[in-house]
C-alpha cells in the first residue's frame, strides 16, 4: 500500500478520502457508517439554524454520467450536529468536519458562535454554494457579499476553517474569488466544487422534468462535472499557495482522485458515487489510488500533488 495520508490545516487524515457534505451524513447512523468505513475523515450535512424538511421529492436522481439534486438543505438543525460533535471521540484517527449553511449571515454568526463556545477540535466548512433553496442565491456568486460574510465570520471562528465554493467558469472570477480569500489568514481551505447549479434533466418519453422542485432545476454532480471540478481545484491551488484545496466532483475511481491531487487537492470528497455505491466505496478508492501511485512510483501524496504538467 502507498501512503495515502494527508493533513488539512495541520490536522492529520489517515487517507485523502471522505464524503462530500450532503451524502451519507444527515443522521447519526449514516455518520457512524462513515466512521466504520475506510474513509479518511467525515463531514456532516450542511446545517441550518432550524431543522429543515427540504424540498419535495423526487429531489435526487442518478442520470447518465452523474446526478441531479435539489434537496433543499434537509437537515436536523445545527444543534443536532453540535451535539454529535460534543459526543464525538476525538481520539479516533479520523478528524470530524462540520458543514454550516446558514440561510443568512446572522444565522451563520449564531451557529459559528455556538461552535466556538463549545470549543471542540472539529473543523468548520462553511457552505457558500447551495444552489437549491428557492429565493436564496448562491453566496459564492456574489463576490462582495462573500467578502462581507468572511469579514464577519473569519474573526469569529478564530481557528483555521474552510469554505465550500460553487464552480466558477471565468478566469476573472477565479482571480476575484482568490483575491477575497487571500484577505483572511485563518481561511485555511477551499472545498471545490459544489454541484453545478441549476441544470435541467428531462425524461424523453414522458417529456417531463425528472425532479420536482424548482420546475426540475437542480445541481449536477458526478462524472459529468469532473473537468470543471479539476479546473477549479487547480485555479485556486495556483492562486492561493498558502491555502489548501479539497477537491470534489466527478470522482468515481482512484483515477479521478489521482487527477484531483495532481491538480492540487490535499484531500478528495465524494458525493454522487458515494450516494450510489455506499461507504464500501472508500475501501475500493484507497486500493485503486494506491495501485496507481505504486505503478507510477509515487510513495506519498506530496510526491505528485499539484504537479500537473502543462504544454
Ligand atoms: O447540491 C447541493 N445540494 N449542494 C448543497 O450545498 C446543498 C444540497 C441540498 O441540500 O440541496
Amino acid at each position: 500500500m502507498a501512503d495515502l495520508s494527508t493533513n488539512i490545516a495541520g490536522v492529520p487524515l489517515p487517507n485523502v478520502f471522505f464524503n462530500a457534505s450532503g451524502v451519507w451524513c444527515q443522521h447519526e447512523h449514516e455518520l457512524q457508517a462513515l466512521l466504520e468505513s475506510q474513509s479518511g475523515s467525515l463531514i456532516t450535512k450542511s446545517a441550518t439554524f432550524e431543522p429543515r424538511e427540504g424540498n419535495p421529492s423526487p429531489r435526487y436522481l442518478p442520470i447518465p454520467n452523474g446526478s441531479i439534486n435539489s434537496m433543499g438543505l434537509p437537515n436536523e438543525g445545527y444543534e443536532y450536529y453540535l451535539n454529535y460533535a460534543r459526543k464525538f471521540d476525538y481520539s479516533h484517527t479520523k478528524p470530524l468536519f462540520i458543514s454550516l449553511s446558514g440561510l443568512s449571515l446572522a444565522d451563520n454568526v449564531k451557529m459559528v458562535e455556538a461552535f466556538v463556545a463549545a470549543d471542540l477540535p472539529c473543523m468548520l466548512e462553511i457552505n457558500f454554494s447551495c444552489p437549491n433553496v428557492p429565493g436564496k442565491p448562491q453566496l459564492g456568486y456574489d463576490i462582495e457579499a462573500m467578502d462581507n460574510a468572511l469579514a464577519t465570520l473569519a474573526p469569529l471562528v478564530k481557528k483555521p476553517f474552510g469554505i465550500k465554493l460553487p464552480p466558477y467558469f471565468d478566469i476573472a472570477h477565479f482571480d476575484q474569488v482568490a483575491g477575497v480569500c487571500q484577505k483572511y489568514d485563518n481561511l485555511a481551505f477551499l472545498t471545490c466544487v459544489n454541484s453545478v447549479g441549476n441544470g435541467l434533466a428531462i425524461d424523453f418519453e414522458t417529456e417531463t422534468a425528472l425532479i420536482k422542485p424548482k420546475d426540475g432545476f437542480g445541481g449536477l454532480g458526478g462524472a459529468m462535472i469532473l473537468n470543471t471540478a479539476l479546473a477549479n481545484v487547480n485555479a485556486f491551488h495556483r492562486r492561493l499557495p498558502g491555502k489548501q484545496v479539497i477537491g470534489v466532483g466527478g470522482v468515481t475511481s482512484g483515477k479521478e482522485a489521482f487527477l484531483h491531487i495532481l491538480a492540487g487537492a490535499s484531500a478528495v470528497q465524494i458525493g454522487t458515487q458515494l450516494k450510489e455505491e455506499g461507504p464500501a466505496l472508500f475501501e475500493r478508492l484507497n486500493k485503486e489510488l494506491s495501485d496507481i501511485m505504486m505503478a507510477k512510483g509515487y510513495n506519498s501524496i506530496e510526491d505528485f500533488r499539484g504537479k500537473v504538467k502543462t504544454l
